[in-house]
């Protein structure tokens, strides 16, 4: 399974998500063959690391975001992954705008996997806000990456 988490500037939002599936699918479901990236939609941050902020909320709770740089989604992105989850409804928009007509049934909101309760469609853009952002990120993309590796256990073969 090769998943794809999409923001605006892939480093903050996504990049946060990439960590954390990767981390509790280590954790968690050690059998499940996953591959895990990030992109954004706009290309202000290309070659840079997340976020300082974003870094330190994510070291505070034990992933390590340092290695990762960021990128802009490219064509080939809609062919090489089974899941393409946009990080809230105007990043899914611009996939739906760029996408070829039989990739989307395989973009997604990342938050439609949350837990039932979870209210929220959109994983609010962090950049100009305050600290706290960052930690709201943190739990929503916790809440929902937990749902997203249930939905794979129980599907590993076809999201
Ligand atoms: P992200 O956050 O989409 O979660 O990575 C943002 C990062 C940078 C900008 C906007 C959002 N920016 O305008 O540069």
């Amino acid at each position: 399974m090769r998943v794809l988490f999409v923001c605006l500037g892939n480093i903050c939002r996504s990049p946060t998500a990439e960590g954390v599936l990767r981390a509790l699918a280590a954790r968690e479901a050690p059998d499940l063959t996953l591959e895990v990236d990030s992109a954004g939609t706009a290309g202000y941050h290309i070659g840079e690391p997340p976020d300082p902020r974003t870094r330190a909320a994510a070291a505070r709770r034990g992933y390590d975001l340092s290695t990762l740089r960021a990128r802009v989604v490219e064509p080939g992105d809609f062919e090489r992954f089974d899941l393409i989850l946009a990080m809230d409804r105007e990043n899914l928009r611009v996939l739906r705008r760029r996408a070829p007509a039989d990739a989307h049934e395989r973009l997604r909101l990342f938050l439609e996997f949350a837990p039932h309760g979870h209210a929220a469609e959109d994983v609010p853009d962090p950049y100009y806000g305050g600290a706290n952002g960052f930690e709201e990120v943190l739990d929503l993309v916790e809440a929902a990456a937990r749902g997203l590796l249930a939905h794979l256990r129980r599907q590993p073969r076809a999201a």
